[in-house]
């Protein structure tokens, strides 16, 4: 089995290059922004309690994510690996995240860091909430907040692997197929 974390602001690219990613290598991809948004139209109790927070631009507290990817990884016993994108957001995740993957005799390959500069972090959402219908991308202030949020709580995550040397910082800026080049080249270097 073999686990990668994509990781990176708002905006950076996870998402576009996860579909990618997990088709080439044949990972279950779980995105805990895109599990939490099929709960907000499912109307469920978690999703309008997330949807508050969402909105805002703030993360949804820990025990609620950890708990959705910990019924994630119970319901895909047959995976290969897994892709986790937008997860995990905080230290507390990330050595949740560790420990759940331990319980599966696994543990993480490689955390691939996308770096994009805030002007063309705002710049990608901003044009992307002109028909993305998402609330969040909707004005400048909760994008903004959705940085800093990111800078306050969730870099420190890339830090925590650093510590196990499992981090590449990859230029997230250039064309979709450069950046899947070379987010290629670092998994195949460490699978
Ligand atoms: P989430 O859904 O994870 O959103 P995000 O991290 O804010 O990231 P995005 O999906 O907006 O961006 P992305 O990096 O995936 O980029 P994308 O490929 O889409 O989270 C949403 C919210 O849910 C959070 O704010 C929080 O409230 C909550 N949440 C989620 N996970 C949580 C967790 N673990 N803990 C607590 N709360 C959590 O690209 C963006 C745009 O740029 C697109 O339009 C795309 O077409 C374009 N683009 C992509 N690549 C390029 C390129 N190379 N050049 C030009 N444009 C590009």
């Amino acid at each position: 089995m073999f686990n990668i974390i994509l990781f990176g602001p708002p905006g950076s690219g996870k998402g576009t290059q996860s579909e990618r990613l997990v088709l080439k290598y044949g990972l279950k991809h779980l995105s805990t922004g895109d599990i939490l948004r099929s709960e907000i139209a499912s109307q469920t109790p978690l999703g309008l309690e997330a949807k508050n927070l969402m909105d805002k631009g703030q993360l949804v507290p820990d025990e609620v994510v950890i708990g959705m990817i910990s019924s994630a990884l119970e319901n895909n016993p047959q995976a290969k690996g897994f892709l986790f994108d937008g997860f995990p957001r905080t230290e507390a995740q990330a050595e949740a995240l560790d420990k759940l993957l331990k319980l599966k005799q696994t543990e993480i390959g490689v955390v691939l860091a996308l770096i994009v500069s805030e002007e063309e972090l705002v710049q990608r959402l901003l044009n992307r909430g002109l028909t993305s219908g998402r609330p969040d991308d909707n004005n400048v202030e909760v994008i903004r907040a959705r940085i800093t949020e990111y800078h306050k709580k969730t870099s420190v995550v890339a830090d925590y692997y650093r510590k196990f040397n499992k981090v590449f910082d990859i230029p997230g800026e250039g064309t979709v197929d450069e950046i899947f080049e070379s987010l290629c080249e670092k998994i195949d270097e460490r699978m």
